[in-house]
């Protein structure tokens, strides 16, 4: 059995694409393995949001040339949106490089191990509509595509130029995938797409939300990412309404002032997403709301990153992801003027960062002596002693050590103690 090594880097979407060519090659007679030593075809699933994920990259590649002298035989693929962006390129950098796949041509991963070399960068239209198979690795929760693509080009994103147009995916086909995962024993779904809620297939996003509801096994929904423009009640009434649906939103704020959302091209304002905010909270009370920031956008002043520290305390998020502008080829903000330093960059992401964690913290702790439900998902990485698993609001949870708790598992946890990142609870019964 010939054997393939998937280094994944990057957003969930690319995770999933990771696991979906890893279902394709199986039909090839590939089975996966750890180290890429071993390996006779070696697979980078790559990510360019920002400069630094480039760089960890290339880094790696560069290892790659070593192997492949030890081994003339070893096949080399760089995939996802650095494959995307730089097609050929990439091979006058790195010509060991055997295949360059972008993110629309993951399903012909086949194509390119039967022939003998190439680049499949090609616009995809019909990627919506083809049910690759899926390898997973995980048994208890499961990522499935919904939607492909971003038209909304905010300035800073490189996500349009290789992802291509949005497409969305026929509900049938979704709802298929959902009840053969259903039927694998899955209890968790997270439907994906980088606009999730701007989903316009032949039903309309809260349609699929309910639809799915009604498949019996699977036991909670999620969905990423949720573009606060396309937020509306239809959306916010599914999230009330539907048992299986998490209170959990995951709604990239950006920036806290409206100068630079104009800027960014978020087509909504400060005040606009706050009272989107007003409303998830009135429906859902417990909602948990995460949210990503970027520090440092070009032209932004000490005012303005005071209106997304201002921001921050205001809304109090349970989460947040915050990174340094990075400005990033063929997008508009890298050309516009008032490109900053990267101490002030620096500096105005320590102080985001600094702050979240104490809001973070607190929120955690108000969930101390409360009673969460948390989908048992495996062993913890850092205390293998303990099981580890999620509340509906989406917080880690690892459990004290009792006999019969295993994956799949849905139980009342007692919370005991909340850290900065995860809770700490125990059984009280197996419901
Ligand atoms: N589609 C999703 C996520 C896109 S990428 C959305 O619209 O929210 C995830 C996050 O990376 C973005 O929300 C943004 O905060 C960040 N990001 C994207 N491009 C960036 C850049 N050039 N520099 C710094 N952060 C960036
Ligand atoms: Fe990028 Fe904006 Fe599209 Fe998200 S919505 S992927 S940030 S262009
Ligand atoms: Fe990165 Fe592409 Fe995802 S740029 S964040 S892998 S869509």
């Amino acid at each position: 059995m010939k054997k393939v090594y998937i280094r994944t880097f990057g957003c969930q979407m690319n995770v999933h694409d990771s696991e979906r060519m890893l279902g394709v090659l199986r039909r090839e007679g590939y089975a996966p393995v750890d180290a890429p030593e071993e390996a006779d075809l070696i697979i980078f699933n790559t990510c360019s949001i920002r400069e630094k994920a480039e760089q960890k990259f290339y880094s790696q590649l560069g290892r790659t040339r070593r192997l492949k002298r030890d081994n003339p035989a070893l096949k080399v693929a760089v995939a996802g949106c650095i494959a995307q962006q730089q097609g050929a390129g990439i091979r006058e950098k790195a010509p060991y490089v055997d295949y360059v796949i972008g993110p629309q041509n993951i399903g012909r991963v086949g194509d390119a191990v039967l022939g003998t070399e190439g680049i499949f960068t090609d616009d995809n239209p019909e990627l919506a509509r083809s049910d690759l198979p899926a390898e997973r690795d995980r048994s208890v929760k499961a990522w499935i595509n919904i939607m492909y693509g971003c038209n909304n080009f905010c300035s800073y994103c490189v996500v349009p130029y290789t992802r291509g147009r949005e497409r969305s995916r026929p509900a049938e086909n979704i709802l298929n995938e959902v009840k053969g995962l259903a039927a694998d024993g899955f209890k968790e779904i997270t439907l994906l797409g980088q606009n999730v809620n701007s989903y316009s297939g032949d039903v309309s996003f809260p349609e699929l939300l309910s639809r799915i509801n009604d498949i019996e096994g699977i036991e909670r929904i999620r969905f990423v990412t949720s573009h606060p423009k396309d937020l509306g009640e239809g959306l916010v009434r599914a999230m009330r309404d539907l048992d299986k649906v998490c209170e959990h939103i995951h709604l990239p704020l950006q920036s806290g002032s409206d100068r630079v959302l104009r800027l960014m091209n978020r087509k909504y304002t400060f005040s606009e997403y706050v009272s989107k905010v007003k409303m998830l909270r009135e429906a859902v009370p417990d909602i948990a709301i995460t949210t990503d920031i970027i520090a440092g956008f070009p032209s932004e002043t000490p005012d303005d990153h005071k209106a997304t520290v201002s921001a921050l305390q205001e809304i109090g998020f349970d989460g947040i992801f915050a990174f340094k502008y990075s400005p990033r080829p063929m997008t508009r903000a890298a050309d516009m003027e008032g490109q900053l330093p990267d101490e002030v960059k620096s500096e105005r992401l320590t102080e985001i960062l600094a702050l979240q964690d104490r809001i973070t913290e607190a929120r955690n702790k108000a969930l101390q002596n409360t009673v969460q439900e948390v989908l048992v998902e495996g062993t913890s990485g850092s205390e293998p002693e303990k099981m580890t698993g999620r509340t509906r609001t989406n917080k880690i949870v690892n459990i004290a050590p009792s006999g019969s708790v295993s994956p799949g598992m849905i139980l009342k946890i007692r919370i005991l103690k909340a850290n900065r990142h995860s809770l700490e609870g125990e059984v009280i019964d197996g419901a």
